[in-house]
């Protein structure tokens, strides 16, 4: 166990950080199985009191440039970011690595220069004129079901893939397997609240990046990271702290989920 000190204003605050190695594998030690689908991690900026937007679901920065700086390389580290449609609604912007030295960085891995963006959508009920749906230089993939209407699936095909999975409800298993099937090792979830309960609900979330930011929000019908109907305390999911960081007001949390 590593302890790392960070100062904190006035006050000085002691914040313990677990790094986890891995063990040396012995004769004795199970070998993980074999993973069907991509790794998945989950970034999210948050007030103290625990939202990711106002009760009205405002577009609202939360993170300053360290967040967004954290955001881009998390970014250009992942194959595909997913969104949900509620994000899409609500704020809607591409997601692109901003920065050009990180963006320069995965192009000379060999990569194109911003993660394919992927949108979750049942019903395909989403408004086209989306800064997402406007950018010529980002790939975009719509995952939806036989729930939407023709006439949406036609419209949509016109600006991004769109992949129509047979039933009705859209499930995080099916759609991370048409992405490990295209090569996709590591997918970074980037909203909102309900779709990442519906991933955690099936065990398909293996780390999470939160950043804390100073401010409250407040609000019982405010967005939190995650949402949905919510575990019970038999089967919720229980994380281990990867590492902290303080930056100015804002602290940076990395966890890994136990499973
Ligand atoms: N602070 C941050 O870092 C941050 C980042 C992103 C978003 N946000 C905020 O998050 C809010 C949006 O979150 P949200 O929870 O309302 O929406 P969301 O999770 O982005 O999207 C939920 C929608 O996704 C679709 N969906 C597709 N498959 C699904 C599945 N298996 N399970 C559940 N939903 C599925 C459904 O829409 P259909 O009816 O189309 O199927 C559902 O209504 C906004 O206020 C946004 O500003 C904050």
């Amino acid at each position: 166990m590593e302890t790392r000190f960070f100062g904190c204003g006035a006050a000085r605050v002691t914040l313990y950080c677990r790094y986890h190695f891995p063990a040396v594998p012995t004769t004795k030690m199970r070998m993980p199985r074999p993973r069907q689908r991509p790794h998945v991690t989950v970034n999210m900026a948050m007030s103290l009191d625990g939202r990711i937007s106002t009760y009205k679901r405002e577009q609202i920065t939360l993170g300053t440039k360290h967040d967004r700086h954290l955001m881009d390389v998390l970014r250009a580290s992942h194959d595909a970011v997913i969104v949900g449609a509620g994000t899409v609604r609500y704020d809607g912007f591409p997601v692109l690595v901003r920065d050009e030295e990180v963006r320069r960085k995965r192009v000379a891995r060999g990569l194109s220069p911003h993660p394919v963006n992927v949108i979750m959508s049942r019903t395909l009920d989403l408004p086209t004129n989306r800064p997402i749906f406007n950018r010529k230089d980002t790939e975009r993939v719509i995952f939806t079901t036989r729930v939407a209407p023709d006439a949406r699936v036609r419209r949509f095909r016109r600006i991004a893939e769109v992949v129509l999975l047979p039933r009705k409800t859209l499930s995080p298993t099916a759609v991370l397997r048409d992405l490990a099937a295209r090569g996709m090792k590591k997918v970074l979830m980037e909203g909102g609240g309900e779709l990442h309960f519906a991933f955690a609900r099936e065990r398909a979330v293996d780390e999470v990046y939160v950043t804390l930011t100073p401010r409250l929000l407040g609000g019982h019908d405010a967005p939190t990271i995650l949402d949905g109907k919510g575990f019970l305390k038999k089967d919720h999911l229980r994380l281990e702290l990867v590492s902290c960081q303080r930056k100015q007001d804002e602290l940076f949390l990395h966890y890994r989920v136990k499973y």
